[in-house]
């Protein structure tokens, strides 16, 4: 029947293009409240293509009236609960990142493209915000599901699935850790949970991720001066805080660029030799990497006595994302303003806690207050760490499966990005999550022009379809 199944991707596959395409048309921006209808839509949509093909799909409400968050899509299969044999919790998300800036996109965010190869893309591919991340992913789950309902009649081919897609991955996942509380109980007998939403090592090296980081997002503002007032009169008689802010923050890392903060590292669980070891051998083209993002190999600098790999995957990292205050406009104008703010971010690995990274870090910022100042500190949003052992049979799994559906040797690795459902899967539930991605590192994720190309579409869709034959009852 999988051959069948396969036949069927390849015959639909412009169809599936299409669809894909219809679902990003719809701007589902989850961090601005003014798309909280786009957002809506978006997870409709795909209820409705979950529902096509064979699963009870609902829309569920997030946060709290009073605060309502972006809606769940949460289906199963009929067999979910009742059924024997393995019970598969599918993960992603239906919302994008902010498209700006607008002026560098070569054609609308929301007005999907689909261009055959160029110079710089050796492949055909869809552009549009949401294409690789995470959309066009969950998209080739989507037909898989479709592809196996047209073709066997059962939905997902008889496998237990539950399938959870969220609206505020990109905007921190505030509301998410509730609403895995309240349908608890539609949860709790998944084995594991399956997240495309990651990527490849390139276009003929497909990847298992067996962990990503955990992250703590801060905001801080350094206040000085009841006013903003003339420099003339008073620089070098008081503190600026602008001065004083980027003073305090570059004290945040020391020569060998290791982080300060008292206790930063306390709960740090190192990378073992033999992890180490196998990263190595993969043999990754760190230049290549920093070509594509316009920089020489002489850029390859960060923590002392780790390789750039091993400071991704492995090392906990301190990041200023945005920094601004006092006069930005045209001309010049010679002011001290009155507060300085920065946006200060930490990506994370096991076991640190982003509560308590956020917690060290203000405090550390107190310990330093310049004369006179105080700050203003708010703890934006967090996500803990989380990887699965990669001897984990549901991890084999996924990869026999790849390797099967692409023909091509499938290499084990992290990610230094995050995706917070798997800490709080692991947390609430026990669960482990393999992360089964297609995406490449060009894909220009939360960049203008983010595309995805279309032969990591049909590994991706093809993969999912094996995947459910490999798990599902009476095969393998
Ligand atoms: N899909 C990404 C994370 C990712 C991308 C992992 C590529 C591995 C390879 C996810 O949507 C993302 O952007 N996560 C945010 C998390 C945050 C907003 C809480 C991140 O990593 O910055
Ligand atoms: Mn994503
Ligand atoms: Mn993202």
């Amino acid at each position: 029947m999988i051959d069948q199944v396969l036949q069927n991707l390849q015959d639909t596959e412009p169809q599936g293009v299409q669809r894909l395409c219809d679902w990003l048309r719809i701007a589902s921006i989850s961090a601005d409240p003014k798309f909280a209808e786009q957002c809506q839509d978006a997870a409709q949509w795909a209820a409705d293509r979950l529902a096509e093909a064979g699963l009870e799909a609902r829309v569920l409400p997030t946060g709290s009236a009073a605060e309502p968050g972006h809606p769940c899509v949460l289906a199963k299969t009929p067999n979910a609960d009742t059924g024997r044999g393995p019970h598969v919790l599918f993960y992603g998300h239906y919302d994008v990142q902010p498209p700006d800036p607008l002026d560098l996109w070569e054609s609308g965010p929301f007005d999907p493209l689909v261009k055959p190869a160029d110079d710089k893309v050796p492949a055909e591919h869809i552009v549009a915000r949401g294409a690789s991340d995470d959309k066009g992913q969950v998209a080739m789950f989507l037909e898989a599901l479709r592809a196996w309902m047209e073709v066997g009649g059962e939905p997902a081919g008889g496998l237990r699935m539950t399938v959870l897609l969220e609206g505020e991955e990109e905007s921190g996942s505030e509301n998410l850790e509730k609403f895995l509380k309240e349908h608890e109980p539609a949860l709790k007998g998944c084995d594991f949970c399956l997240i495309s939403d990651t990527g490849m090592i390139s276009r003929t090296r497909p990847a298992i991720t067996y962990g990503v980081r955990g992250l703590a997002y801060t905001q801080i503002r350094l206040h000085g001066p009841d006013k903003d007032v003339h420099s003339g009169f008073w620089g070098g008689r008081m503190p600026n805080p602008l001065n004083e802010l980027t003073r305090v923050l570059a004290q945040m890392w020391d020569e060998d660029r290791r982080i300060t903060i008292d206790g930063f590292y306390d709960d740090l669980v190192e990378a073992t030799a033999e992890e180490r070891a196998e990263w190595a051998s993969l043999n990754i083209d760190v230049p290549a990497m920093l070509r594509n993002i316009g920089l020489g190999p002489e850029a390859d600098i960060g923590e002392a006595g780790f390789t750039s790999i091993e400071r991704e995957w492995s090392r906990p990292t301190a990041e200023i994302n945005g920094i601004w205050g006092g006069y930005t406009g045209a001309g010049a104008k010679t002011v001290i303003p009155a507060y300085a703010t920065a946006k200060v971010s930490f990506r994370l690995v096991a076991d640190q806690d982003p509560k308590d990274i956020a917690d060290k870090f203000f405090a550390w910022l107190q310990g330093r207050t310049p004369p006179g100042c105080r700050w203003e500190l708010e703890d934006m949003h967090g996500g803990h760490p989380s990887s699965v052992d990669p001897t984990s049979p549901w991890l084999s799994q996924a990869r026999r499966a790849m390797e099967q559906a692409t023909g091509m040797d499938v290499a084990l690795i992290k990610t230094g990005g995050s995706i917070p459902v798997a800490g709080m899967l692991k947390d609430s539930l026990g669960l482990d999550t393999v992360f089964m991605g297609f995406g490449l590192d060009d894909d220009r994720v939360h960049s203008p022009n983010e595309k995805f190309e279309l032969p990591c579409f049909r590994m991706g869709a093809r993969s999912h379809a094996v995947l459910i034959d490999l798990l599902r009852e009476g095969s393998a």
